[in-house]
């Protein structure tokens, strides 16, 4: 059985006909860049979010970039956020003049160690971005301590976590400023690009509302110098449909990840997700961790199983950074991780044989490998490794077939 990394033509055949009429409407209405349907879902998704405001745009990548103007950061800050994301987090601080500054993450949930935050935070810190990776949020508590005893802003990047909560909240509600992605392949996904962020705070809204549309709150009279980034009354209107199952989407990635967890507890080598149990992880991914990663991605796309790496290359390692002068070995958690991660099929529609097929094969990939890493004469020696750390015996990293993951999205992309 072929398992897919993601099916969005699965996920989409039960909406068609509400998604067609609601095509049909914005055709009617000429609302096409920005209009009612985008008011709407914004509301909508702002109440969902816990937050008083919405603000669509047109990527995550905006989302992030114009919050960070908005709350006035430029060049001379510095802005905080982990290694261990999507290089969209940094470029965002990067386009506003500021430099950023990175800290290592938590080596269970891989979120921003708040340890690391407080001895990076100087006097020219201006704004926190603590990333909520693949569909958990960081620790926020101990976060946002930190940045209200050294007054700086908390904008959250939760471009994987939609629906996820911390304590009682859900993400985006949680700092002064909530970003969204609605990349196709994102938990709740629009039919191209799409982004938000949520706040409570009024003015700062009013900011982002005016920089995503060319500075201007009323036609033609612009107060500031913004930028093109509004979103498609299209997306509007697909987004307001597929919230109404988010919840429900959320609930079956869950359900997917407890049957995974069911198969994989206890398998030698194998490191599953860990949930903390002060949140609600959403399994945007589920990222289990591996020694020998990539011959095990390759190993299962041989058997049909579609796996995918988020990310390869930790962001301070990218060849666009190298000016920052970071080498290997400044985040080492981040890089072990790096190293290791694999991401296993996971989306709402997944059923229970795919998710038998998927264990079976990473169980059949792992036994093999440890059969050809552990032959017998050498096997206690071996095994004192393994021990003394699990996850070090990594291979040859075959960069060039993981690059190509985010570059399109079709149904079977795993760029997410
Ligand atoms: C953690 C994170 N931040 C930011 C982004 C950027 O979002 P977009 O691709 O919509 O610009 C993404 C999207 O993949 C993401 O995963």
């Amino acid at each position: 059985m072929n398992v897919p990394f993601l099916d969005l033509r699965l996920h989409h055949a039960p909406l068609r006909g509400e998604l067609t009429e609601a095509f049909e409407a914005v055709v009617d209405a000429s609302a096409f860049a920005g209009g009612p349907f985008v008011s709407r879902f914004e509301q909508e998704f702002a109440a969902y979010c816990g937050a008083r405001h919405g603000v669509a745009v047109g990527t995550g990548t905006d989302a992030l970039w114009l919050a960070l103007l908005a709350l006035g950061v430029g060049p001379g800050d510095e802005v905080i956020t982990t290694p261990m994301t999507f290089m969209a987090t940094v470029e965002a601080i990067t386009y506003t003049g500021a430099k950023p500054v990175f800290v290592d993450i938590d080596k269970s949930t891989y979120t921003m160690d708040p340890l690391e935050l407080e001895i990076a935070v100087n006097r020219r810190t201006r704004a926190i971005i603590p990333v909520h990776l693949y569909g958990q949020t960081a620790d926020m508590d101990p976060i946002l301590k930190i940045a209200r005893r050294h007054g700086i802003w908390v904008v959250e990047d939760a471009c994987q976590a939609h629906g996820a909560t911390y304590h009682t909240k859900r993400a985006g509600s949680l700092g002064d400023i909530g970003c969204f992605s609605f990349y196709p392949g994102k938990n709740l996904g629009a039919f191209g690009e799409g982004g938000a962020v949520v706040t409570d705070n009024e003015e700062l809204a009013r900011k982002i509302q005016m920089l995503r549309d060319h500075g201007q709150a009323r036609k033609y009279y612009h107060d500031v110098v913004g930028w093109n980034a509004r979103m498609d009354g299209i997306q509007g209107a697909v987004l307001e449909i597929k919230l109404k199952h988010l919840e429900a989407y959320n609930r079956a990635r869950r359900q997917h990840a407890e049957h995974y967890r069911s198969l994989l507890n206890g398998v030698p080598d194998l490191i599953l997700p860990r949930e903390r149990p002060d949140s609600r992880h959403v399994y945007h991914l589920f990222v289990v961790r591996v020694p020998d990663r990539d011959r095990i991605l390759k190993e299962m796309a041989e058997c049909g199983v579609a796996c995918g790496i988020h990310y390869p290359i930790p962001v301070h390692l990218q060849a666009a950074y190298r000016s920052l002068g970071l080498e290997r070995g400044a985040f080492p958690v981040t890089e072990q991780c790096a190293d290791e991660v694999l991401s296993l099929p996971m989306f709402p529609e997944l059923t229970g044989s795919q998710i038998e097929t998927v264990a079976r094969e990473l169980k059949k990939c792992l036994a093999a490998r440890s059969r050809v890493m552990v032959p017998a004469a050498e096997s206690r020696v071996a095994r004192t490794e393994l021990a003394l750390k699990p996850l070090s015996l990594t291979a040859t990293v075959l960069r060039e077939s993981t690059d190509g993951h985010r570059v399109h999205v079709s149904s079977q992309s795993p760029r997410l």
